[in-house]
């Protein structure tokens, strides 16, 4: 299989957004509810106490829904960074971003990626050592949290609520809270401790989600795989893409 260059995903969030016809769309989404949201603002002036609860549901940071991405050292780091790319055409979602030293190291020997060009994908970036950060209480509300790929090593802290990281906690505040957890798991062949350790986190209500590629849609590149179970993963938090981002540089892989 032909390897991964730098011209694969090379998008800074700058250059995805402009090109990306899903996130004019967004703009424009977010354009017209503000628009909308000031007409009937201005048409409740009349009745003060409607008018302040209009007020309310004006949109601010306080509305958006908050999604947790972390990238950990498993083989797949392009899936983690594809859903950085979907996530940018949902102007209403604000994605915060945990990649682990071993994920650093996975996207630069798969995509090549410099790190300034991922993080710009993200609204927060966390450090992994921040054990103190916003994420790792349960106060601070999140739709739940994406691990792609995670690692049998980060699988296992999460499985035995080791929350010695981050990543872990993040991980364990979402179970605990009973929010979604999803992660695209990868390893192959498994080993006993492997498959208990999915067990275990299925049954604290985790959703195991290994991105085994399926067929029976004809995919014709190697995009069109990872997009499948992409659009899947993003499907789980009610998130269904419009569009498919254009991302010509995978398509163009598959001979
Ligand atoms: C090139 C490379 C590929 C790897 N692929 C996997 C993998 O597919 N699955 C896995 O569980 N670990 C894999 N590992 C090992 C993890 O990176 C390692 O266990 C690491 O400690 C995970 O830490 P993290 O979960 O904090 O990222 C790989 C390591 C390297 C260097």
């Amino acid at each position: 299989m032909t390897h991964l260059t730098p011209g694969d995903i090379p998008e800074t969030t700058a250059q995805f957004r402009e090109r990306d016809p899903i996130n004019a769309e967004g703009t424009q989404k977010a354009g017209a509810t503000q628009e909308s949201m000031s007409t009937s603002n201005t048409a409740q002036h009349r009745d003060g106490e409607v008018q302040q609860v209009v007020q309310q549901s004006l949109p601010d940071s306080h509305n958006l829904r908050r999604l947790i991405v972390a990238i950990t050292g498993a083989s797949g780091a392009v899936y983690g960074v594809r859903i950085l790319q979907y996530l940018r055409s949902f102007s209403e979602i604000e994605v915060h971003l945990l990649i682990s030293p071993a994920g650093w190291l996975n996207i630069q020997h798969e995509l090549q990626m410099d790190r300034a060009s991922i993080e710009a994908m993200a609204d927060v970036v966390h450090a992994v050592k921040d054990i103190g950060a916003t994420i790792a209480s349960g106060s601070f509300a999140t739709e739940g949290m994406i691990i792609a790929p995670c690692s049998m090593k980060t699988l296992a802290t999460i499985a035995h609520g080791i929350a010695d990281n981050l990543i872990s906690r993040a991980a364990d505040v979402i179970l605990k809270e009973r929010r979604r957890l999803v992660l695209m798991v990868r390893e192959t062949p498994l080993h006993l401790v492997h498959l208990r350790n999915m067990t275990v986190v299925t049954e604290m209500g985790g959703i195991i989600f290994p991105p085994v590629p399926a067929f029976y849609h004809h995919p014709q590149s190697i995009a069109e795989l990872v997009d499948h179970s992409v659009r899947h993963t993003l499907d789980l938090f009610s998130l269904v893409p419009a569009l498919t981002p254009s991302w010509p540089g995978l398509r163009s892989q598959l001979r």
